[in-house]
């Protein structure tokens, strides 16, 4: 099992749909799966509904049942800041790719999206990002620093640290 984590806008869900094609394995959304759970249809009804906490919750419900070996795991921004859920991934995966984007590339991305709760004040995100790349390189097994390359270029850097 592959993970990817990092930041919102950090490019995962592209990344895990490519390498799960190229792969011919399973891709596990946490975002979708936890809505499923909710009920709802988004990850950003869940946040609206029941908080941050009750979200994470239901992150660390929705890696407990993957039960597959062999799939790419992808990661909501937030999930390894939940102590029981980074227990779980790091159980699960044999790699947890961080994809570790500049703030600057994330913000361009992602900064006017409805569905990133987390995102809506820049300077809010600005220290949540800095406050998270410590967990993220601590959760990480490999890193890629992501400029904008090209997913087939990600693909091939994954297959190379993943080996
Ligand atoms: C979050 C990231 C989001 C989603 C939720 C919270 C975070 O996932 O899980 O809005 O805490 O960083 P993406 O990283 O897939 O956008």
């Amino acid at each position: 099992m592959i993970a990817l984590v990092g930041f919102m806008g950090s490019g995962k869900s592209t990344l895990a749909k490519a390498l799960g094609k190229h792969l011919g394995i399973p891709v596990y959304d946490v975002d979708n799966m936890v809505a499923r759970l909710a009920g709802l249809p988004k990850m950003v009804e869940v946040f609206k509904t029941g908080g941050e906490s009750y979200a994470r919750r239901l992150e660390a419900e929705a890696l407990d049942s993957i039960t597959g070996s062999v799939g790419i795991i992808d990661c909501g921004g937030g999930l390894v800041t939940y102590q029981p859920s980074l227990e779980k991934l790091q159980s699960l995966s044999q790699h947890i790719i961080l994809l570790r984007a500049p703030f600057e590339l994330v913000k361009q991305r992602v900064g006017n999206d409805a569905d990133r709760p987390l995102f809506a004040k820049e300077e809010d995100a600005l220290e949540l990002f800095n406050a998270r790349i410590s967990q993220y390189e601590f959760a990480a097994t490999d890193i890629i620093d992501i400029h904008g390359q090209p997913v087939e270029d990600l693909v091939n850097e994954v297959l190379e640290v993943t080996g």
